[in-house]
């Protein structure tokens, strides 16, 4: 099975460019020693807490698996996604490397007292579909510094208040996700601010890999949740991508850490914006864009070009693609809101749920029999999941768990 549609709503592509990394090719960015360092990091912030790692073992009874695993990001710092991580490291190592100091030397209290004499009063800029944003512009007002966040057409009024809510200005653009980043190129040329992307480009690479490294944060500690709960490891992964950022700092760290043993992983991608599986599809080995309105209810993966710094991470590491239609993140959303039994409920907007939409179907449906024998998913699997964002837009979220918004038609349901 190289790819197949199966379903109007799933198209699945196997990656046959996967390799045996040797000790030497695991990527050094997201070397156990680097995560440590994001994690200590954050560690300093007075409102650190690990986010919970849940056990759903209803859900896994019912879907035919050993263990579901949920690393829940929805509270994250008080935030509603994982992004933050990214972006306080991000800046932080900004202001290292101007005070010629290693992030170790440092935490957030010392970087809040001497981050004005460092960098003045130049602004972070940023383009964002939302979540990216909050961070930055949360960040920004931790250290007293001013950010300008643009965001795409259609954004959700709450994301954009969520923004300004934290003293930031906030500007909604009329095109898409990868043209607005290009307005804030241009605005940061302009007036001299720090951009802080999270994605790269020719001669933008460093900001990019720090805000990466960031999230590794969250992949430490379900490491360490696991093995605490007797799991040497998950056997599968499935990450959602918008730019592949998160998803390659997973898997690189994962890739460092569980070495021979890595667990599958599945990147999850929105029908709308999936440079990821387009580019495996076109099957060169580079990264391919993909263009277009970028229209998703997931907004977080509304992105048509990949990261080229996690590309090759994903690339060489990844088990299998797909990529969705807006009816299975709106399943999974359902399926977070609704626990079997005593199971935790966990709040997942969109791009959070991705990953248990899809997983539901691929369980559930007789269409993906080969397709879970390809995978090895079984009743001896163990697998992990990200919930990277909480109800991020309330009012889609509403929609969809009240009113039932983006229904999957009958003859694809389970
Ligand atoms: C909630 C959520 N999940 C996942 C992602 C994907 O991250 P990346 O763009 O690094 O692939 C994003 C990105 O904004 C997001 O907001």
């Amino acid at each position: 099975m190289k790819q197949g549609k199966h379903n109007d709503m799933i198209r699945l592509l196997l990656n046959e460019r996967k390799v045996k990394l040797s000790k030497e090719d695991r990527p050094k960015i997201f070397s156990k020693k680097e995560a440590n360092k994001a994690r200590h990091f954050h560690m300093s912030f007075d409102n650190y807490k690990a986010t919970p790692l849940y056990s759903l073992d209803n859900l896994s009874k019912v879907l035919g698996v050993k263990k579901i695993f949920i690393k829940d990001e929805s509270n994250r710092f008080d935030l509603n996604a994982f992004k933050v991580l990214g972006g306080t490291y991000a800046i932080t190592k900004l202001i290292c490397e101007k005070m010629n100091k290693d992030i170790s030397e440092v935490d957030f209290n010392y970087i809040r007292k001497h981050a004005a004499e460092e960098i003045g009063n130049a602004p972070f800029i940023t383009a964002t579909d939302g979540n990216h944003g909050r961070g930055i512009a949360w960040a920004a007002n931790q250290l007293g510094q001013k950010a300008i966040v643009y965001l795409p057409m259609n954004s959700a009024k709450r994301r954009v208040e969520a923004i300004r809510e934290t003293g930031a200005e906030a500007i909604v653009t009329d095109v898409n996700y990868d043209e607005t980043v290009l307005m804030a190129i241009e605005k940061a040329k302009e007036i001299g601010g720090y951009m802080v992307q999270d994605t790269a480009w020719e001669g933008y690479t460093n900001v990019p890999t720090w805000i990466m490294q960031g999230y590794t944060t969250m992949g430490m500690e379900v490491i360490d949740q696991l093995a605490l709960q007797g799991y040497e490891r998950p056997t599968h992964v499935f990450l959602q991508a918008g730019v592949g950022g998160m998803a390659a700092a997973m898997l690189g760290l994962f890739v460092n850490v569980y070495k021979d043993k890595c667990p599958k992983a599945i990147i999850v991608e929105p029908n709308a914006a999936n440079c990821l599986f387009a580019s495996a599809e076109i099957d060169d080995g580079r990264p391919h864009n993909v263009e277009g309105d970028l229209q998703t209810i997931m907004v977080g993966l509304a992105c048509g070009v990949p990261s080229p710094i996690a590309w090759p991470i994903i690339r060489d590491n990844a088990e299998m693609y797909v990529s969705c239609d807006d009816a299975v993140a709106a399943r999974g959303v359902r399926i977070f809101a609704n626990p079997v039994g005593d199971d935790t409920k966990i709040v997942s907007g969109e791009s959070g749920a991705a990953g248990i939409g899809v997983f539901s179907l691929l369980m559930g449906l007789d269409d993906f029999d080969e397709v879970r024998k390809v995978l090895g998913l079984d009743e001896n699997s163990v697998v992990l999941f990200f919930n990277t964002e909480g109800d991020t837009d309330p009012v889609n979220y509403g929609e969809i768990i009240w009113n039932g918004k983006y229904r999957m038609p009958s003859k694809d349901q389970c």
